[in-house]
C-alpha cells in the first residue's frame, strides 16, 4: 500500500487580480499491458512530462458564459444547467472533488491549455482531469493527497473509458516509471540506456470503444482469453527484468510479442502495423501500439543513436508527429499515486 503524500498546490490569487487556481498534469505512455490490465494483468507505464496540460479555475456564476480562448479547452463544473461537453471526464472529477469538500453548489469555470494530443493513447483525459482538480483545489485553498487525487481522476476516467483500470490516472500523476497492478502503482527501476520514439498515427481512437471490443473478444472465447492474459503476464514480468538490467534487445522482442497479443485482441490497425514495420526496418529493437489502439500512437524502442533514423522512418511511413524519450531520463518515482488500498482496484 502506498502512503498518501501531500500534493503541493500553487495558489495564485492576488490582492489585485481575480481569484483563480492553477494546476498541471502531464501525458503518459504505456510500455506494456494496455487492455490486459483491465482484466487483471500488471502493466508498465511512464510519464511524459514534456507534454503537459495547464488548467486555470475561476469561480463561476449560474448563467455565466465561459469564454474559452482559441486553442484552449474548457468546462463548467457544478452547474446543473451547463451543456454537456466532450470534457465530461474532467468535469465529473471536479464535481466529485467539490462534493467531497462540502462545496456542492459552488460553480467552477476551468480553462485548459493542453499540449497532449487528444484521443491518441497518451492520457489526455486523465491529465486534464488531474490538472483541473488541482486547479480547483488551489482555487478553494485545499490540499489534495496523492491517493485522493488518484481517486478523483479515476471518477472521471470511469466516464471516459467505460471501465478504467486506473493506469492512466496513476501514470499522469507519477514522477517516474510505474508498474501498475489492481489499483496499486509501484516505482520501477530503470537500468536501460536506450530511447523510446512515440509516433502519432494522426487517427483518434476511442478508448471506450476499444475496451468494449476487447471485452467482447475475451468473453467470446474464455479459453483463448486465459491464454492471452497468461502470456501477457509472462511478457510483462520479463519486461520489468529487462528494464532493470538494461536488456534492450530482449525488451524489444517483448514489445513485438505484446503487439501480436494486441492484434489478436482486435485493437491494431493496418496503419499501426505499417508504423511498427517501418520502425523495425529502421533498426528499432521493437515496436507496438501504446494506449487503447484503433488509432492513437505507436511506441518504438531504439538505440539512442538510432532514434533520429527511426523517427524519420516513422514520419515517412505516415506518422504525423513523433517524440523521443531517452530511457535514462526516466527517473524513479518515490511514491507513485494509486488507490489507498488494493480494494479500490477495478480488477474483476
Ligand atoms: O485511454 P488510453 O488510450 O490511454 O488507454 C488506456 C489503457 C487501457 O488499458 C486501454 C484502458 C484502461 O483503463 O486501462
Amino acid at each position: 500500500m502506498n502512503s498518501p503524500v501531500r500534493e503541493r498546490t500553487e495558489r495564485s490569487s492576488t490582492a489585485t487580480g481575480p481569484v483563480r487556481g492553477v494546476g498541471r498534469a502531464h501525458a503518459k505512455a504505456i510500455l506494456l499491458g494496455e487492455h490486459t490490465v483491465v482484466h487483471g494483468t500488471p502493466a508498465i507505464a511512464f510519464p511524459l512530462p514534456t507534454l503537459s496540460v495547464r488548467a486555470i479555475a475561476r469561480p463561476g456564476a449560474p448563467g455565466g458564459v465561459l469564454e474559452i480562448p482559441e486553442g484552449h479547452f474548457g468546462f463548467v463544473a457544478g452547474n446543473p444547467n451547463a451543456a454537456e461537453n466532450t470534457l465530461s471526464g474532467p468535469r465529473v472529477a471536479v464535481e466529485e472533488a467539490l462534493r467531497r469538500w462540502g462545496l456542492t453548489g459552488q460553480i467552477a469555470e476551468v480553462v485548459m491549455e493542453c499540449d497532449i494530443p487528444l484521443a491518441r493513447g497518451l492520457g489526455s483525459s486523465a491529465a486534464c482531469a488531474g490538472a483541473a482538480v488541482r486547479a480547483v483545489a488551489d482555487l478553494h485553498g485545499r490540499t489534495v493527497d496523492a491517493a485522493t487525487l488518484y481517486e478523483l481522476v479515476q471518477c472521471g476516467e470511469q466516464v471516459a473509458h467505460g471501465r478504467a483500470s486506473g493506469i492512466d490516472a496513476s501514470a499522469v500523476l507519477a514522477d517516474g516509471p510505474i508498474r501498475f497492478h489492481e489499483g496499486t502503482a509501484t516505482a520501477l527501476d530503470i537500468g536501460l540506456d536506450a530511447a523510446l520514439v512515440i509516433a502519432d498515427t494522426g487517427v483518434p481512437g476511442s478508448t471506450q470503444h476499444a475496451v468494449a471490443g476487447v471485452r467482447r473478444t475475451l468473453d467470446h472465447d474464455p479459453r483463448a482469453a486465459r491464454r492471452v492474459l497468461s502470456r501477457a503476464g509472462e511478457l510483462i514480468s520479463g519486461a520489468a527484468a529487462d528494464l532493470s538490467t538494461g536488456n534492450a534487445p530482449s525488451l524489444g522482442q517483448v514489445m513485438l510479442d505484446f503487439q501480436d497479443l494486441l492484434a489478436e485482441l482486435g485493437v491494431s490497425t493496418p496503419h499501426i502495423d505499417t508504423l511498427v514495420a517501418a520502425a523495425l526496418d529502421a533498426g528499432a529493437y521493437g515496436a507496438k501500439l501504446t494506449g487503447a489502439g484503433l488509432g492513437g500512437c505507436v511506441l518504438a524502442l531504439t538505440e539512442t543513436g538510432d532514434a533520429r533514423t527511426v523517427s524519420a522512418a516513422l514520419r515517412r511511413a505516415g506518422a504525423v508527429q513523433t517524440w523521443t524519450v531517452p530511457t535514462r531520463g526516466l527517473r524513479s518515482s518515490a511514491q507513485p499515486p494509486s488507490a489507498p488500498t488494493s480494494e479500490h482496484g477495478v480488477n474483476p
